[in-house]
């Protein structure tokens, strides 16, 4: 495969001229988005257009008496594909891939105009358009694309699937100069490769179909997902290939059961979130590295073990991360609540085909969402998505997302947005009530979202009951033992269309910031691995930030087996023991803010030490006139027995329970696994800040297209905690080889934000510099390697400049190369 990602040109305004080579257009690179769009208060008009793309395209000599194709990644969303003018084909799916095949249209080293006309409109004639959507849908062509060249019989396609975790069949489609391949049939060979680049089987034959068995096959588990590469060839007469391709898979087995999912026959938890492909400012235009980040975040950092890719197919550089991760994957077609006409559905038909036939072979993906989005029951028209998933891949089940109970469940799998938990009782509602056949698998797949938006800067109270919501839902399908999984709304906050978000066309419904920058429920979700230790605290311990300076609960975000608190260094007690019994980690709460104080600090004997304990607790609940009876009476006992008087109560509440006046508190939470403390965490009243960055990768590779670096940027106090109410404004300066994407200037929302590198085609040192007011300014660096001449079809001419094709009249187009010149 050859990149294309270069060297085109961009019009906002599609014409046919620009068709034909007149004119010019602002020089761009793939991924690109038709217009960047601000982080808040984004119009989605801005982005809705009927745009032009073109590019000079000279096929090399070694394209003589081949085939010929141009695949585009990700197109959004109706892209016309014109060479020289003529029309060549349309794909209406702005989530699948598609490749025109360009055979006979143009002859080896001549050149012609490969132009893209692409309506980002919401084009209510395709899916999901039509009605309102909660979330954008940028327009681009956003992600790669390439020259195939390949032999006239070619393998249009590897299937495979592993019926157990030993054997895999594997089903190879030709594609011959007249369609499908199949008489005479060629003989075909294939090979297995092993992660060491080792061949270890072999097999060939005149046929398409091979049934492979690996008696020592490493199966792919979310721990070690070992990938096996399956490389087919045809072969000619003396056996030498005359086509190779190959398809990455990982033996295991994926089922459904009504009990829950498992993978390899084990139970396994889907605990997932929901994850949009888009990222600030660009929209959906991100390189394939920033695809890898998400996945890596979500396994790495959320310790998750499945993301649903809601509400569409995402770049496939993302899904081969989930293979190399061990990240399970429920993925679906386009759409969003709104149901079209017949042409619209056959529309969607025809994505599940493309969905189906593009993503089989990813080990990760393990269900088909074939319905649109929380849409109403529709018989006809899902029995023949469902048809054509199953036609496709036996080896998979179907579902649908509905946000309606007991619907017409013509799939394999019922997967439920419960969105019922709003502060209070059950987490999710009981199988039985939702679904109307309980002998079928069942699932959760949304929670949360806009039953409670949280902003970065919001209240520690809001914040941390986010992140028990989060705990409570997924803690209730974890426990209820036929949850096969639970999916939260959402991996990070989008910008969204008028009809939601806050008013600045943001739904702040994700467990991190758009910039993948961590709210308190992202901790939750991280404290479920136990690769890294977390330790987070749901407070600052400030008492202004709360109604009545009445901290109350405290949680604790670890996966550490208890947690030592102190206070100024004097221990206070041990947290352990979460009420959140199904998580493997539950939040751990922290009421006691005395403990042992009264003995080792007031010299308290123990009894008294622990009735005052008592009263001053109750009363940190309740203040002291509103004590219930029961507390009362300690009180009483307390005053009597132990002759303790209102006075020095009122001392001992200020110093243990308010901590007023005296110097400042430090609390300090020591994480402790394995009796050894492995991550300590103090909270103290602040005023120094800092800055800290993690960036996705400082090596950035420009090779078939531009590489990026995601920078993401916290403003943490002396004590490296995070401060949310740093509302600070950053400038971002950058030198060297790479270029700023977005602002020069943003205002950390709750002490965080971020911003982009992008490369730009030079190599070398990349500098980026970021100042904040009163903090030390980060130096960020950033290596930038070219790791291979891109591919251009530019032809110098010899007096070095370059060769222009312009001016081809409408009469030419089509014929171009025909007769073998260049145009
Ligand atoms: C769901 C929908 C999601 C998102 C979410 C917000 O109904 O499927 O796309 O809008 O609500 O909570």
């Amino acid at each position: 495969m050859i990149s294309l990602n270069y060297d085109w040109e961009f019009v906002t305004e599609w014409t046919e001229d620009f068709a034909l080579g007149k004119g010019v257009g602002e020089p761009v690179r793939l991924p690109h988005t038709v217009r960047e769009v601000p982080q808040h208060y984004a119009d989605d008009m801005s982005y809705q257009l009927v745009s032009g793309y073109r590019r000079k395209l000279r096929l090399p000599a070694s394209a003589a008496g081949r085939r010929v194709f141009v695949r585009f990644d990700g197109a959004a969303h109706i892209a016309t594909v014109y060479l020289n003018g003529r029309e060549l084909t349309t794909h209406s799916c702005g989530y699948t891939a598609f490749s025109v095949e360009l055979t006979g249209c143009l002859a080896p080293e001549t050149v012609a105009w490969l132009s893209v006309r692409l309506d980002s409109t919401e084009n209510p004639a395709v899916p999901p358009f039509g009605f309102v959507i909660d979330y954008l849908t940028y327009g681009g062509l956003y992600r790669p694309c390439w020259l195939e060249i390949r032999p006239e019989t070619f393998i249009e396609d590897i299937y495979v699937t592993t019926p157990t975790t030993r054997t895999a069949s594997v089903i190879l489609t030709l594609s011959g100069p007249d369609g499908d391949k199949t008489d005479p049939l060629p003989a075909t060979r294939i090979r297995l490769i092993d992660q060491d680049g080792q061949c270890v089987l072999e097999e060939s034959g005149q046929q398409l179909n091979y049934t492979l068995t690996l008696p020592n096959a490493r199966p792919w588990t979310l721990e070690t997902p070992a990938l096996y590469t399956l490389e087919a060839a045809v072969l000619d007469d003396t056996g030498t290939p005359t086509e190779t391709r190959a398809a990455v898979f990982g033996f295991r087995t994926a089922e459904f059961r009504a009990d829950g999912f498992y993978l390899n026959g084990q139970k396994t938890f889907l605990r997932g979130l929901n994850r949009h492909q888009c990222y600030p400012y660009i929209g959906y235009a991100a390189p394939d590295s920033l695809q890898r980040e998400d996945a890596r975040i979500l396994k790495e950092e959320l310790g998750l073990t499945a993301v649903r890719t809601s509400h569409y197919p995402q770049s496939q550089a993302f899904i081969d991360a989930c293979d190399r991760l061990g990240l399970l994957v429920f993925t679906e077609i386009p759409g969003w609540q709104h149901i079209g006409g017949s042409e619209w559905k056959a529309q969607a038909v025809e994505n599940v085909r493309e969905m189906v036939r593009q993503y089989r072979n990813h080990p990760s993906v393990v269900l088909w969402g074939v319905r649109i989005n929380e849409s109403q029951d529709d018989d006809e028209f899902y029995r023949e998505t469902n048809a054509v998933a199953h036609a496709l891949d036996k080896s998979r089940p179907t579902s649908g997302v509905r946000y309606i109970e007991k619907s017409s469940l013509l799939e394999d799998v019922y997967a439920f947005n419960d969105f019922s938990y709003a502060g209070q009782g059950a987490g999710v509602r009981p199988k039985e009530k939702i679904t109307p056949d309980t002998t079928k698998p069942f699932l959760v797949s949304e929670h949360n979202g806009h039953m409670f938006p949280t902003k970065p800067y919001d209240t520690w109270e809001r914040r941390q009951a986010h992140a028990l919501r989060h705990a409570r839902v997924q803690n209730d399908a974890a426990g209820s033992g036929v949850h096969a999984g639970c999916f939260g709304w959402c991996m990070f906050d989008y910008p969204t269309h008028k009809d939601f978000g806050s008013g600045d066309r943001v739904c702040y419904h994700g467990v991190m910031d758009a910039f993948r920058n961590p709210k308190l429920a992202a901790w939750l979700y991280a404290s479920q691995q136990d690769v890294t230790p977390v330790l987070e605290i749901g407070s600052s311990m400030d008492i202004g930030d709360y109604p009545g300076g009445n901290i109350g609960d405290v949680w604790v975000f670890t996966n550490a087996d208890e947690v030592r608190l102190y206070k100024n260094g004097n221990y206070v007690t041990t947290l352990k023991g979460s009420p959140y019994t199904a998580l493997p980690h539950g939040p751990l709460l922290m009421d006691d803010v005395i403990g042992e104080l009264l003995v080792s600090q007031e010299g308290y004997p123990e009894k008294k030490a622990e009735l005052a304990r008592q009263c001053l607790l109750a009363a940190r609940k309740y203040g002291f006139d509103h004590l219930p009876p029961s507390d009362k009476l300690r009180m009483g006992l307390l005053m009597t027995r132990y002759e303790m008087t209102e006075e020095e109560a009122r001392r001992l509440y200020t110093k243990y329970v308010s901590n007023w006046g005296g110097a400042s508190t430090a609390w300090r939470f020591d994480a402790v696994k394995d009796g050894e403390v492995v991550l300590s965490r103090t909270v103290c009243p602040t005023t120094r800040l800092h800055l800290e960055a993690s960036v996705s990768s400082d090596t950035l590779v420009e090779g078939d297209t531009y590489d990026m670096a995601l920078v993401r940027l916290r403003i943490l106090d002396e004590n490296g905690q995070p401060a949310p109410f740093a509302q600070l404004p950053l400038h971002f300066h950058v030198s060297g080889a790479a270029r700023l994407v977005g602002p020069t200037v943003v205002t950390a929302e709750g002490g965080m934000t971020g911003c982009m590198l992008r490369t730009a085609g030079e190599a070398g040192e990349a500098v980026l510099t970021v100042i904040g007011d009163r903090m030390v300014p980060l130096e960020l660096r950033f290596m930038v390697r070219l790791a291979k001449e891109p591919y251009t079809d530019e032809e110098e001419t010899d007096d070095g400049t370059q060769e222009r094709v312009d001016e081809i009249q409408p009469d030419a187009a089509g014929s171009a190369g025909s007769d073998g010149e260049s145009v």
